[in-house]
């Protein structure tokens, strides 16, 4: 009776997550959708604990559960609570490699439960007489788990330092080979392990686990510049897949549904970022790409730039007929969302048409900056992808980028040992006028500098992004 209100529970929670994810996908609904798959999570997580019986046996260890429960909460609601908007794309990889770590501590204890229940005659050789592939089966789940999970965790702990800016890309000579063979030598010893199952198989698997760890390392490490979006990603489809491993491993279909879940959609988000930047998985799994912190720094002065005056950049403004305002990273560093939408609200009721022009990797974490307009009320049909604000530039008058550098890059498009070469970018030089707002002319997260500062269209104007734009707007009033 309470398994069959467990299973109840269970397709219950599959479904809240199903609909969540489906509302997550447009910013209206995506506070309630994250509460619903969240409502879909407690009820799972708290069946699972009063309700699991098999033959009699309940979970026990409610000491240890509820203590983690606790402190986990308690971290989390205190983590998410803290966390500055700039710092966010940093706790969700940190997020990411909890999960990815989870997934290879339930491989870690399965695993020794398993060599434990091999030594001696337990329940399970019984069972496994029944069936001789369940065994080899089980030490595949297992080993699966415990790789990706350790690549994950590791990956998503370098990811986190390089995006918080306490690491640096780091790489040698010869890297792409030595994470070849290192991905080889994981391989096959867990093929061996799964096979033949020696008799230091524990050793073995420790063995295999901090080789995963390794690799996680030096994956993440190497790449740089501008390519963490397809990184990111893709650490976030591996920790889905560690879990699904553990969903297997307990035949727990709501850990299954969930990590199949984010699986998929993390490796849909890995394609779609691949395609942002131009990039082929392949090369990503190799880590053959990546910001050549040595080429990235080298940025060559171009020469003289000019600057707007706050007024003359509100006359142009004002008397435009179509604005096209380009986000970046720095406009969630100032927090000037808000009086970004003023702006734009303001230029509206002046009779200009202005849009958001929203390049696929500007910011730090993937739908960075369409999350920080929504946080300021700004209407989702006012936000043009990177493909429909290219159509639009060129009868547009005047762009305004806010804190944003890599993503209007023309290096991208000209300078084949740019370490952003191949990767689209918002074609803002199509329009009449570009004025580009940031604090002085440092470059952005590839650490290039850019071109455009120099041409001719465009012209600079300096300051804190929330500061000058409630000069701006100010200003406009005013004109
Ligand atoms: P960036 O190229 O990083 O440029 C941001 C610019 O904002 C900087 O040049 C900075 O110049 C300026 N800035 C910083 N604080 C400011 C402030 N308070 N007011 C005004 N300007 C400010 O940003 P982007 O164009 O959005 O491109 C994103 C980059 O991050 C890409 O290279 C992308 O690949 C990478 N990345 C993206 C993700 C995802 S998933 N989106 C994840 C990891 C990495 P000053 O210092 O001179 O002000």
């Amino acid at each position: 009776m309470e398994f069959n209100i467990l299973s109840l529970i269970y397709l219950l929670a599959s479904i809240t997550f199903i609909v969540g994810l489906k509302m997550l996908s447009h910013p209206t609904s995506a506070r309630k959708g994250n509460a619903v798959a969240a409502a879909g999570m407690t009820l799972a997580i708290f069946g699972t604990i009063f309700l699991y019986n098999e033959e009699g046996e309940t979970l026990g260890n409610y000491g240890w559960i509820f203590a983690g429960l606790a402190v986990g909460s308690v971290v989390g609601t205190l983590a998410a609570r803290r966390v500055k908007m700039t710092a966010m794309p940093e706790m969700v990889s940190l997020f990411n490699g909890m999960g990815g770590a989870c997934a290879a501590l339930i491989s870690i204890v399965e695993f020794d439960h398993l060599m434990q229940l091999l030594d001696g005659p337990g329940v399970l050789i019984l069972m496994l007489a029944d069936e001789p592939g369940a065994l080899l089966g089980l030490v595949i789940i297992i080993l699966l788990g415990l790789i990706i999970g350790s690549v994950s965790f590791a990956g998503s702990m370098v990811a986190w330092g390089k995006l918080n800016g306490s690491l640096r890309d780091f790489s040698f000579r010869g890297q792409q080979a030595f994470n070849i063979g290192l991905l080889f030598l994981i391989v096959g010893l867990a093929v061996y392990l799964a096979v033949a199952l020696p008799a230091n198989a524990l050793l073995l698997f420790y063995v295999i686990f901090a080789l995963s760890i390794l690799y996680g390392l030096f994956f993440v490490f190497p790449i740089g510049g501008a390519d963490m979006p397809v990184v990111i990603s893709l650490l976030n489809s591996f920790t889905g897949v560690a879990a699904a491993c553990g969903g297997f491993l307990y035949d727990n279909k709501v850990m299954l549904t969930g990590g199949i879940l984010v699986g998929a959609a993390g490796t849909l988000l890995t394609i779609l970022m691949c395609k942002a930047m131009n990039r082929s998985l392949t090369n990503v799994l190799i880590g053959a790409f990546g910001g050549n912190t040595a080429t990235a720094a080298a940025g060559q002065s171009q020469g003289a730039y000019k600057e707007i005056s706050l007024s003359d950049a509100a006359v142009v403004m004002s008397y435009a007929n179509k604005v096209m305002i380009v986000p970046g990273y720095g406009l969630a560093v100032a927090q000037a969302q808000h009086a970004c939408h003023e702006l734009e609200k303001l230029l509206t009721s002046k009779g200009v048409e202005v849009g958001y022009a929203i390049h696929p990797v500007a910011g730090r974490m993937p739908g960075h900056m369409n999350v920080l307009l929504a946080e300021a009320d700004v209407s989702y049909e006012k936000l043009l992808e990177m493909e429909q604000a290219n159509e639009e530039f060129p009868t547009t008058d005047v762009v305004l980028i806010l804190g944003a550098n890599d993503v209007v890059n023309p290096a991208a498009k000209a300078d084949p040992g740019s370490p952003i070469y191949g990767m689209p970018i918002l074609d803002v030089e199509l329009a009449k006028h570009v004025i580009v707002n940031k604090r002085s002319m440092k470059p952005g997260y590839a650490g290039i500098e850019n071109d455009l500062f120099f041409r001719p269209k465009t012209s600079m104007l300096f300051g804190d992004a929330k500061k000058v734009l409630q000069d701006l707007i100010t200003e406009v009033k005013n004109s």
